[in-house]
């Protein structure tokens, strides 16, 4: 069967391949521990999933207007003003089917083929398979583990040019948790006020997981790239509503035009109800958002107590979001390594670690290299601390067994 050429552009979710593995294995009777999934294992909050039901009985089960309800877009508003310090028209705001779709819509609205667009590696799978779609090419800032897998101010000199599109920011990021302080964000977004024609797409998802790191937004710090940044959030990883696909943007009125025109020829609105539930998760007391960041920071502080000390690993303590991202280049040296690689017949480290851990251990992680960077792997702590325990237990003895 003939398909479109677009697809040699992007490969399937790496991470399907360790679910699909991993649910086989489950289906055999195989006890499994899970860290691959990068979604909160709570229930969404009581008083969130009342107001989508009271909207479902009311009848509130048509289309909607495309860019979002008027109460919710009033929400977003007082959001960003509250948290972010930012001045938002109804007319600069956009709520879509889930933070991925936010990104779809804006890389397609401001890509033309072969632009360029600048992004940390280790990067969130889906940054580059979207771009490459939408027609762009993507320049990858690699980061290292020394470098607590920030970017410096080198980099930006290096990578980021007059050719640059756009420049995508993930602080807390997806894979590694890294997080920017308020003085780094302030000395990237000087370093990017220097690109007149930049676009900045800063993604933060993740703005409410932070452990002792203020969350600062760079639209916040510059009013010089204010004009030319897009924020894009959602409400999948604070309240725990990933099934419900909100997300949402804010930036120049242009692009969410854009976007609006793009979304109205795909899915139209966001589901009707959710967004009734989103107003309720935004306008409520934060307590609930609160509560479960304390949980996962309590989490966070046990997985990484779990994994350090290991030969062979180098893990840090992150800031943010709920992900560890061992850098594992030193168990290539251990006596053991060659025969797992034989084993597991893969050949990237990441991937090596993961199908071996996964078929002898039975726990799934994901391969680094779905992030662009083959040294590591990610474990999503998102799940209960008895899971945490039993799956790190398992992979001590893994590789501790690799000597
Ligand atoms: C960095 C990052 N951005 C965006 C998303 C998209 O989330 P959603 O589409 O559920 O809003 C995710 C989800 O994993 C993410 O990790």
């Amino acid at each position: 069967m003939k398909l479109a050429s677009r697809l040699d552009l992007i490969e399937p979710s790496p991470t399907l391949a360790i679910s699909a593995r991993a649910a086989e294995l489950k289906a055999q009777g195989k006890d499994i521990v899970g860290f691959g999934a990068g979604e909160p294992d709570f229930d969404t909050p009581a008083h969130i999933k009342a107001a989508a039901i009271e909207a479902l009985n009311q009848g509130f089960t048509k289309y909607t207007a495309v860019s979002g309800i008027p109460e919710l877009k009033k929400a977003i508003i007082d959001k960003f003003k509250r948290d972010n310090q930012l001045d938002f028209q109804p007319n600069q705001i956009i709520i879509s089917t889930g933070g991925k779709q936010v990104l779809y819509n804006f890389f397609l609205s401001v890509l033309d083929n072969g632009d360029e667009v600048v992004c940390p590696a280790p990067y969130w799978v889906s940054y580059k398979d979207i771009v490459l779609l939408a027609g762009g090419t993507m320049k990858l800032m690699q980061t290292s583990f020394d470098a607590g897998f920030k970017i410096t101010l080198a980099d930006i000199e290096k990578h980021v040019s007059n050719k640059t599109r756009v420049f995508i920011l993930n602080s807390p990021s997806n894979p590694t948790g890294a997080t920017y302080t308020p003085d780094e964000i302030r000395a990237l977004a000087a370093a990017l006020e220097k690109f007149p024609d930049l676009l900045i797409v800063t993604d933060d998802i993740y703005e409410k997981l932070t452990y002792g790191v203020e969350f600062l937004n760079i639209a916040t710090a510059s009013e010089k790239l204010r004009p030319r940044t897009v924020v894009i959030n959602g409400l999948s990883k604070a309240y725990s509503m990933t099934g419900w696909r909100l997300g949402y943007a804010g930036g120049p009125k242009e692009i969410i035009a854009a976007m609006d025109m793009i979304q109205g020829q795909s899915t139209s609105n966001a589901t009707s109800f959710s967004q009734r539930g989103a107003v309720a998760a935004l306008n409520a007391e934060q307590q609930c958002v609160e509560d479960m960041r304390v949980v996962f920071e309590k989490r966070r502080d046990l997985a990484f107590s779990l994994l350090s000390g290991l030969k062979g690993l180098r893990v840090f303590k992150p800031a943010g979001a709920f992900y560890l991202f061992p850098d594992i280049a030193g168990l290539k040296a251990t006596p053991g390594w060659a025969a797992l690689a034989a084993r597991t017949g893969e050949t990237d480290t990441g991937k090596i670690f993961s199908k071996g851990l996964l078929d002898e251990k039975l726990v799934a992680v994901v391969p680094g290299s779905a992030f662009g960077y083959e040294d590591g792997f990610r474990i999503s702590y998102a799940t209960s601390e008895a899971q945490i325990e039993k799956g790190l237990n398992r992979i001590r003895e893994f590789v501790e067994a690799l000597g």
